[in-house]
């Protein structure tokens, strides 16, 4: 693996670079640094700055062919690839959607994916400032030995693929793995989950890939906010950990937390003030200010809720950019008035860019709610649910 080694300026770097006497040298030892990010560390920092790029977020689409499948039966649409195509080609060439989403997560099937006319997808999101990124992961398993949770599969082979997404076009990537508060989570689960991110991470950078860190804590659960925030400091420290035992680039990664919220089967919900002040709280206490982005996941949440909770977030400045990777947050009024008819198509793009253009105000700390329709007020938990 191409290792940089950052330059020293100090006095300690001109003794370790050969300066003629080992004399004036400091008796602390100087230490280099390195980074798994090897010669792409300059184009990553920048690629994840465009995606950190103010009022945009990201339009996660990375569906596999089996979850893509459900949110076509929620339409009475089959699971073929014609009608995969047909849903991908309606979001990605929305007219305008560059405004407010500045990178889409693709499964492997649309990254190589193209219009009914010819044109490839990874060129329809260039020609709108749209960064292509990629889902790597190859999905979640049971963990033996642990309390029936998970662990998320993907590592041999992800060098490779890593560098022939990378030909395509696609310049970040993304790896979800979960954990479960009802299920303990166990210190195993944990520790699994922050690894598998980690080696994952330096594996994305040094195949020019921005990796998105996303341990979704899973909304499952009866637990009060409170119990969520301690998990998270817990999930975010161990990840953070491995992250610089593996060397990776802090400035090259984009981070996809869970929002810090009660259970989904709480007795109570908390306002978008209370979740505001305990994710914030959260990422101010374990997420250095040299990471770029944070951008959350949905993860169950209505199209309105993901909005006015993120909105609430930015409502004062934070030291990353603060912002979306929704998935069902995005999606769910475009399959609804879509219902699988060509001639929805334009009243389907046109929802889609009122979501978008929502959450890049609520990125700004600007939007306000009104005019929502009652479709966006509609809750998308499901318990249990895989991605
Ligand atoms: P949701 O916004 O539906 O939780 O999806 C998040 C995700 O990981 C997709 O990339």
């Amino acid at each position: 693996m191409a290792m940089v080694t950052a330059k020293l300026s100090s006095p300690a770097a001109s003794w370790l670079t050969g300066g003629r006497t080992h004399r004036s040298a400091p008796t602390r030892r100087a230490t280099l640094v390195r980074a798994a990010a090897g010669s792409y560390a300059d184009e990553l920092v920048s690629t994840a700055k465009s995606v950190a790029s103010p009022g945009r977020g990201i339009l996660a689409i990375d569906e596999s062919n089996a979850t893509c499948g459900k949110r076509l039966a929620s339409i009475g649409l089959d699971n073929t690839e014609v009608n995969r195509q047909a849903y991908r080609q309606l979001l990605l060439t929305t007219a305008g959607l560059g405004e407010y989403i500045s990178g889409a997560i693709l499964f492997e099937e649309t990254l190589y994916q193209s219009t009914t006319d010819g044109k490839t997808f990874v060129d329809c999101l260039k020609d709108q400032n749209i960064m292509p990124g990629i889902k790597v992961d190859k999905g979640l398993v049971p963990l033996p030995g642990s309390n029936n949770e998970s662990w998320c599969q993907g590592l041999d082979g992800l060098a490779s693929r890593c560098a022939e997404y990378y030909k395509q076009g696609a310049r970040f990537a993304k790896w979800r793995t979960v954990v479960s508060i009802p299920c303990g989570p166990t210190a195993l689960a944990v520790k699994e989950a922050a690894w598998g991110l980690a080696r994952y991470a330096a594996i994305a950078q040094d195949n020019g890939l921005v990796p998105i860190v996303e341990p979704e804590i899973l909304l499952d659960g009866d637990h009060g906010i409170e119990r969520t925030l301690e998990v998270a400091e817990k999930v975010w420290s161990e990840v953070f950990f491995y992250l610089a035992e593996n060397n990776v680039l802090f400035e090259g990664i984009l981070l996809k937390p869970s929002m810090v919220t009660p259970g989904a089967e709480h007795k109570e919900k908390a306002s978008p003030e209370a979740i505001a002040k305990n994710t914030l709280t959260m990422l101010r206490r374990r997420v250095p200010p040299a990471v770029p982005g944070i951008m959350f996941l949905s993860g169950g949440q209505s199209e309105l809720e993901a909005t006015m909770n993120l909105n609430a977030m930015n409502l004062s400045p934070n030291p990353w950019h603060v912002s979306f990777s929704y998935a069902r947050a995005l999606q769910n009024s475009v399959l609804k008035t879509w219902q699988g008819r060509p001639e929805n198509i334009e009243a389907a793009q046109k929802a889609l860019l009122v979501r978008a253009k929502a959450n890049s105000l609520a990125q700004l700390g600007s939007y306000t709610g009104e005019g929502e329709s009652d479709e966006a007020k509609k809750g998308m938990f499901q318990k249990g649910y895989t991605y």
